[in-house]
């Protein structure tokens, strides 16, 4: 197991102090901190190789394109993939939703065509397929969630049909922290000919990653909520579908030729994969950012990662199902969820939590958390959240609680 004191000395950023107190940052869901690693290669980068990168014979350009491809190769091994071509690097998780659900959905999918998302997905892994659903006629199904906080397998397996064409699904949700089995639902997916998406936005940074064992066909995940750079993320394919799907934006170094000689129009061939789904000059800085980042991850090991957080949201629970007017939610099983606790104070909102909370230096989300769908079967507008990393920690969550304590006391005597 590593030492997270150790750890604390590569984040500058943890010596901080808000309102007069050390900084606890547990909002590590909306994005984790960088260590000096991460920084240094960004800094080094633009320092001694900028260049843009498949455009030039000079050495920069090709130093720049050998770090981009190593990123590739870096991201494909750590999840498990056959190869960096399927690999695709995009802004984020975000964009690399919308890319499936407009190169596979707007293209392929049409009435009498069914998508399913489930309850507690993010609004990133609902609203594009609403958006493309409106162009061409196909249904978009919710799955529905248990009281605590798990996907219905039955309500699932109902609506899964010869007209299912993809399952969306998260690995791990954002606010109730939960896991969901993704191998048991690719293997209902395909039973019927669906593919399967999976959100891995909140799992790739804290769990172990094997596309492969897992068979899914699509993941998505962003680089900067597992210790790398903003405007880096990634689509995972399986080459075979990638080959076949329509590229989602158009441009440069996504072509491998573009003649306007053609008898009909232009005639144009794609490049091979990624590079068919990268146009334009892409994010070379945040790709080797994010190789740091693994490089930086696969010395303490997913494993002990996985451990590690596990004996924080262990601890966090006990704690919290011993505080009156705390409601939180989600499995009390902590080996069925993620060091994610959505929680509210009775008697308050979640962003008045989160600011009476900021006043103890601990920083902590609150909202809907782009998973309103969730927080409507909940019956509930909005909720504070703690998420955990690496580098947090047993006595901050103390803190926490102690504070915790006295905004319930505080509220009461209101
Ligand atoms: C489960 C989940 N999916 C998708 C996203 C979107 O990530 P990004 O904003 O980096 O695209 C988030 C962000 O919080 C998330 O938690």
């Amino acid at each position: 197991m590593f030492d997270p004191y150790e750890i604390r000395k590569d984040f500058p950023i943890l010596n901080r102090r808000v309102k007069g107190k050390p900084l606890i940052y547990f909002d590590n869901a909306a994005t984790s901190q960088k260590p000096i690693q991460v920084i240094e290669a960004i800094r080094n980068y633009y320092m001694y190789y900028n260049s843009n990168v498949h455009r030039g014979v000079h050495t920069l350009s090709q130093e720049a394109s050998q770090l981009y491809e190593d990123a590739h190769d870096y991201v494909a091994k750590f999840i498990g993939a056959r190869s960096f071509r399927e690999i695709v690097f995009v802004k984020n998780a975000t964009e690399a939703i919308n890319l499936v659900a407009y190169s596979l959905g707007l293209h392929e999918f049409g009435e009498g065509d069914e998508v399913l998302v489930t309850l507690m997905d993010h609004h990133s892994n609902i609203v594009p397929w609403n958006i493309v659903s409106e162009v061409k006629g196909f249904k978009v199904k919710y799955v529905n969630i248990t009281g605590d906080g798990r996907i219905d397998m039955d309500d699932l397996y109902s609506k899964l049909s010869s007209n299912t064409r993809i399952v969306c699904v998260p690995h791990v949700s954002n606010v109730l922290g939960t896991i969901n089995d993704v191998k048991l639902i690719a293997k209902a997916a395909h039973e019927v000919g669906a593919y399967i998406l999976v959100d891995g936005a909140q799992s790739v940074p804290h769990l172990p990653i094997d596309v492969r064992g897992f068979d899914i066909d699509f993941l998505a995940f962003s680089g900067h909520k597992m210790l790398g750079p903003m405007g880096i993320g990634v689509l995972y394919g399986k080459e075979e579908i990638l080959s076949d799907m329509e590229p989602f934006l158009g441009g440069g170094d996504m072509i491998s030729s573009v003649s306007a000689r053609a008898r009909e129009g232009f005639n144009i061939i794609y490049n091979a994969l990624p590079w068919k789904f990268e146009a334009g000059t892409p994010n070379v800085a945040g790709a080797i950012g994010l190789m740091e980042a693994i490089k930086y991850l696969e010395r303490l090991g997913m494993d002990n990662v996985r451990r590690y957080e596990e004996e924080l949201v262990r601890y966090t629970i006990e704690k919290l199902g011993g505080l009156d007017g705390v409601e939180f939610y989600g499995p009390r099983d902590p080996s069925l969820r993620c060091g994610v606790v959505a929680f509210n104070v009775e008697g308050l909102g979640g962003h008045e939590t989160a600011s009476l909370l900021d006043d103890y230096g601990i920083m902590v989300r609150s909202g809907h958390h782009c998973a309103q769908p969730l927080h409507e079967f909940f019956r509930i507008n909005n909720s504070a959240r703690v998420s955990y990393y690496i580098y947090n920690l047993r006595e901050e969550i103390d803190v926490f609680i102690e504070a915790l304590k006295e905004i319930v006391v505080m509220t009461s005597e209101l």
